[in-house]
């Protein structure tokens, strides 16, 4: 409500970043009673402060919530917080587990769709998503090439040029976020950034990123693009199941060339032993959305060993327990 009334973007725009409650209520049209109610509730949140009575200031939560990142996750929340409450409904009908069927999740069970239809048919909703997956992001620490040292010696002598060579491709990349941050920082590299996404995906962009070529690709289909030097997946295996991973990886591997191209998985990869809470409510997540769920550099290895490919070193993100996987075609496959 306080976003959707415009009362902590008031907040944040006033002189000062403070306000009082009768500047807030002629702000946003809203009865000042209501106001001073929902602060009440904000500030003992901590998602502002109150100086005095019926006094506001913004402080860093107030100013990250007003960002159109943590907007569009709020009304996201639309679609998930219906299947949460419904979770133990779920597990009751299959028994708490024990009546194994893979195409069940606790989302079908809700929306009676997966989420990336829901999606496709609700334009108003992609956008939020994309918009959220962004603001995930967008922290410096969690840049791929930051993490990703092979990118310190990136070189247009080590690199392929010309009108077919490719440097990166994002697949499933939404918004494609770390495909245009890495651009920004590498202007000097050849080779094309291809951004690929489901149509509505596509669709959803305002515009598209500069420099950046967006095409509409399932990867559930044969890879199109041939030889580039990476083929970037983050957050995207999470999604899924085992056995649709390795799906996707069989299409993307006889577009790899095994000299050149590397596969990169930016995801959770889960400690053998004391998970943090939040990879461990993450996983969870994963469970009651796809059925599928955040894994080990173990399960990981199993996965990407059933099409030929091998993990030949894990970068962990450092500020919690997400890595980067770098993935090639293994020597003697
Ligand atoms: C969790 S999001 C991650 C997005 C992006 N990589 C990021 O980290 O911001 C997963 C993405 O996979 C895309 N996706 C789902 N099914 C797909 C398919 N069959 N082909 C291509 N992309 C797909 C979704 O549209 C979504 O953008």
């Amino acid at each position: 409500m306080l976003v959707e009334l415009g009362i902590l973007g008031a907040l944040v725009a006033s002189k000062d970043q403070t306000a009082s409650s009768q500047q807030l209520a002629e702000a946003s049209k809203c009865e000042e009673g209501v106001v001073v109610r929902l602060m009440r509730l904000a500030c003992s949140l901590c998602f502002c402060d109150e100086l005095d009575e019926q006094t506001y200031r913004a402080n860093e939560l107030t100013i990250m919530l007003v960002r159109p990142g943590w907007q569009g996750a709020m009304r996201w929340m639309d679609i998930i917080y219906p299947v949460t409450a419904n979770l133990r409904g779920f597990l009751s009908s299959t028994d708490f587990g024990r009546v194994p069927d893979p195409s069940d999740t606790a989302f079908e069970y809700v929306h009676k769709k997966t989420m990336w239809r829901v999606l496709e048919e609700k334009p108003d909703q992609r956008r939020n998503f994309d918009l959220w997956m962004h603001e995930r992001k967008r922290h410096e620490e969690t840049l791929w090439h930051r993490r990703y040292p092979a990118c310190a010696s990136l070189s247009p002598d080590t690199l392929r040029s010309g009108p077919d060579a490719v440097l990166m491709v994002d697949v499933g990349g939404a918004n494609g976020s770390q495909l245009v941050n890495f651009r920004k920082q590498t202007p000097h590299l050849p080779g094309r950034y291809v951004l690929q996404d489901l149509p509505e995906s596509v669709a959803a962009m305002v515009q598209p990123p500069e420099g950046i070529e967006v095409v509409a690709h399932d990867f559930f289909t044969p890879q199109p693009v041939k030889g580039a030097r990476f083929y970037y997946f983050r957050n995207v295996f999470h999604n899924w199941p085992d056995h649709k991973c390795v799906e996707i990886l069989r299409n993307i591997v006889p577009a790899m060339d095994p000299e050149y191209s590397t596969l990169l998985i930016d995801d959770y990869v889960l400690p053998d032993k004391n998970a943090q809470l939040r990879s461990a409510i993450a996983d969870i997540h994963m469970m009651y959305m796809f059925n599928s769920s955040e894994r080990t550099e173990r399960q990981y290895k199993e996965i990407v060993s059933q099409v030929g490919l091998e993990i030949v070193a894990v970068y962990p993100a450092g500020v919690n327990e997400e890595a980067i996987l770098e993935v090639r075609v293994a020597v003697n496959k």
